[in-house]
């Protein structure tokens, strides 16, 4: 109930277009009943000769109500839609704004198929909502009452009988068709979520699969949750067809009690014969405004499921809680960025993932971070990044701390170079314009050059509007680093940020990309986190890091000749390289 309640606080800016447009539904519904009512009054009474002018009245009644529904039906389409997609756009906006500050901490811990199904299909699912599961029983209850009324004006025993029947078929029925739904119904949107999820992820990982000819034992796996899927849409779809026989059922025995009532009141003189057509047709059409409610309870169900997802994600929250009146970073010649005595931990890890960190950065200083895998490299820079918050130490942008400013303000004083930057599937140009969107062509083909990447895009057809594949794959590793390089250059951030930008090449090119991008770079601060120990001479400080400790640090030369693991490191590689 609480989630009904939530979305129906969705609607509250488009109250009014509601209300027309639930008004239009029942007027649709009345104009259809009157039609049926008047035409079968003029062809009942037509059919005593009762001479023309007898019949005008209801000559009159038929057009007027013909030519009505029609105009009224497409008014209500109109308005009902609008307000549907209103409410789609806004929930659209809505989650979307809800799911960035979650990535990427909280965000991890869901399949991307699974967040997609959610900001896809699980809207779409609620496109019903409105048209499909709110308005039609709001417009039965007017119909209800409307046609209750109109026929009790004949005798009151017929009045209860037609509002009895419809209120057994809206509610009853319907309840029915509910308590299927809520079998049935959240089980098949399970199905089709988890379905959706493992889809997303073969398609993303279809080359692998196929180089290790998985792709048969996958195939299995798809094929068994498409069976389960329709399994359970199989179940959906018989309990629809006894909520719907259950209807007609129900139609006819109220048609039946409605004559059983009437006909001694024709016997007994008190109503006119051909009036008994008239009382069938009305109590046959009036059941249309009662016919779509099972599949709204239904529906209702598939809603709050997929209403429930959603609210399960946007209800977490983010790792970084936003100050509520964030200082702004004070503007400086000299941006300083210093991170002293820094702990932090995975909330999953029971041990700190970084322990008591601290180093400075000014333009142009440069330090290097190194150590083993899984020492903590990479955490440190996604710190500096403002994704995730510590516990302990501070860090400080022009002398403030993290805490008191806002994220995207931080995240102003960084470029950032990977080692699998993310590429949209979009064109060259697109993918460096995220780095700063107002940049014109010039400067992009000064970037290019400047990145090394001219001969290349000499070499395209489509130059800066080359398509770049999924995921930038029609492009090779090393160009795909330098375009990443290219959009922390555009960015004019004073502070890189480099983790591990040349792995994945061979030792030439990463030679020659890492004196671009120190080239590059010269004015500006550099943190690099890297394996593999080269041009470290030019480096003003190196971090040599151990489970998440510094255990050595200071300049090259000083550090070999301290003769500790650095040196140890350093000498390694240096055998490896001449062997
Ligand atoms: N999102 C995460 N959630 C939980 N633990 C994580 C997460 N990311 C990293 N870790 C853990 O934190 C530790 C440090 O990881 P980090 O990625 O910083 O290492 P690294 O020094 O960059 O290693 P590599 O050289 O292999 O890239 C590892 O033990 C890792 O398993
Ligand atoms: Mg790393």
């Amino acid at each position: 109930m609480r989630i009904i309640w939530r979305l129906l606080a969705f609607l509250r800016p488009f109250w009014g277009w509601v209300v027309l447009s639930v008004i239009l539904s029942a007027a649709t519904f009345f104009a259809g009943i009157g039609l049926l009512g008047t035409s079968a009054d003029l062809i009942a009474r037509a059919a005593l000769q009762p001479g023309i002018a007898a019949l005008q009245v209801s000559i009159v009644g038929v057009r007027f109500f013909g030519i009505s529904r029609a105009v009224l039906r497409y008014l209500e389409r109109l308005v009902s839609h609008s307000v549907n997609f209103r409410l789609l756009a806004q929930l659209r906006v809505w989650f979307y704004k809800r799911l960035e500050p979650l990535s990427p901490a909280r965000l991890q811990d869901y399949r991307s198929g699974d967040v997609l199904q959610r900001a896809i299909g699980d809207i779409e699912t609620l496109e019903n909502f409105y048209v499909r599961v709110l308005a039609p029983p709001l417009s039965a209850i007017l119909i209800t009452a409307g046609m209750g009324w109109f026929v009790g004006q004949v005798d009151w025993r017929l009045g209860l009988v037609l509002a009895g029947g419809l209120l057994a078929g809206g509610a009853g029925i319907s309840l029915l068709a509910f308590w299927i739904g809520q079998k049935a119904g959240a089980a098949y949107v399970q199905d089709r979520a988890q379905l959706n999820a493992e889809m997303v992820s073969v398609i993303q990982g279809i080359t692998d699969l196929v180089a290790y000819s998985q792709e048969l034992i996958v195939k299995q796996r798809v094929e068994h949750l498409l069976e389960v899927t329709s399994r359970s849409q199989r179940r959906l779809v018989l309990g629809n067809g006894l909520v719907n026989g259950l209807m007609v059922a129900l139609t006819n025995l109220t048609l039946v009690l409605v004559l059983w009532f009437a006909i001694p009141l024709v016997e007994g003189g008190a109503l006119e014969g051909y009036r008994l057509a008239v009382l069938a047709v009305l109590t046959l059409a009036s059941f249309e405004a009662v016919n779509s409610l099972p599949q709204a309870a239904q529906l209702l169900r598939g809603n709050v499921e997929s209403a429930a997802r959603l609210f399960e994600l946007s209800d977490q929250t983010p790792a970084v809680v936003e100050p509520v009146c964030p200082v702004k970073v004070p503007e400086s010649q000299t941006p300083r960025l210093s991170i002293n005595h820094l702990t932090f931990r995975y909330a999953d890890r029971s041990m700190p993932t970084l322990n008591d960190i601290s180093l400075s950065l000014t333009p142009p200083k440069k330090i290097a971070i190194v150590g083993e895998s899984g020492a903590g490299k990479s955490t440190i820079i996604q710190l500096l990044l403002r994704y995730w918050e510590y516990e302990k130490g501070e860090i400080l942008l022009n002398g403030v701390d993290y805490k008191n400013l806002d994220s995207r303000d931080i995240r102003r004083f960084f470029g950032v170079v990977s080692a699998t930057p993310y590429l949209f599937s979009a064109t060259l140009r697109q993918n460096l314009l995220i780095a700063r969107p107002d940049a014109d062509k010039q400067q992009l083909l000064t970037i290019i050059e400047r990145v090394g990447l001219k001969n290349w895009l000499d070499s395209l057809p489509n130059g800066l509007d080359t398509w770049v594949g999924e995921h930038g794959k029609l492009m090779s590793g090393g160009e795909r680093q330098r375009l990443a390089a290219g959009r922390a250059l555009l960015s004019n951030a004073p502070f890189i940020l480099l983790d591990e930008p040349t792995s994945g090449l061979d030792s030439l090119s990463e030679l020659q990309l890492m004196q671009t991008l120190f080239n590059l770079f010269r004015e500006r601060s550099i943190l690099w986190v890297t394996h593999r120990l080269i041009d470290m001479e030019q480096m003003d400080e190196i971090i040599v890091l151990q489970a998440g400790q510094v255990i050595e640090r200071g300049k090259h030369n000083r550090l070999l000749a301290a003769g500790g693991i650095y040196a140890g490191l350093w000498q390694g590689q240096q055998r490896i390289f001449w062997d």
